[in-house]
């Protein structure tokens, strides 16, 4: 069986993010039933309608992304929490790809969303105002292992690798789970 492509969506756009660094540490783990590419999100100007209606071409950078998202079978997001919610980045990019209407790009790829915060909640907050929107997408959504990864900066070497085995332990038990749902779940 071809591996499944998998898109994946970080939320953060600072250069030491402990999202990114995360999602290299997951894609490292995965099964090699999947392959990633990272999608990235920081050159998407805000969502306006008027820049593709009313005979406005839209962005190229919005057009390509819609382009590589739908290319995908599957999205992975890696998400911060900014006022316990996501942050406008990545919701941009959400909103992005859910238009023009009746032409989502997120429409029934099946998702996972990793929350990675400094703080103790775990991004809970970011991770479920996500799911929010991913119900609405009609994107079907890994439920268990939920990924809430708390006092994330502990947890990440000065080489910007996972220390330990216990975080490694669960995200393999993650991404292996995503893997195996995929298999089960994506279109084509
Ligand atoms: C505008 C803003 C709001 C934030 N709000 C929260 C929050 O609600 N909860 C939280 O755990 N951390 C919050 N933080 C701290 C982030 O978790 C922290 O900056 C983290 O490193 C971001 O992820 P990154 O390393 O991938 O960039 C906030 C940071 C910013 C810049």
């Amino acid at each position: 069986m071809p591996a499944k492509k998998i898109a994946v969506v970080i939320g953060s756009l600072r250069k030491d993010s402990m999202n990114r660094k995360f999602a290299h540490e997951v894609i490292a783990l995965a099964p090699p039933s999947l392959t990633f590419e990272i999608v990235e999100i920081g050159e998407l100007a805000i969502y306006n309608q008027d820049l593709e209606e009313n005979g406005a071409v839209a962005p190229q950078a919005w057009t390509q992304f819609r382009q590589r998202i739908k290319d995908v079978d599957g999205v992975l997001f890696f998400t911060p929490e900014y006022n316990r919610s996501t942050p406008a980045a990545l919701k941009n990019a959400i909103d992005v790809g859910s238009r023009p209407y009746g032409a989502s790009v997120w429409s029934g790829k099946p998702a996972a969303i990793v929350s990675v915060s400094p703080g103790a909640t775990g991004g809970f907050g970011a991770n479920h105002h996500l799911r929010q929107s991913m119900v609405f997408l009609d994107m079907p959504l890994l439920q268990q292992p939920e990924a809430y990864i708390g006092g994330a900066a502990n947890l990440l070497g000065p080489d910007g690798k996972i220390n330990n085995d216990g975080t490694r332990q669960f995200l393999k038990k993650f991404i292996d789970t995503y893997a195996a749902w995929v298999e089960t779940t994506a279109k084509k």
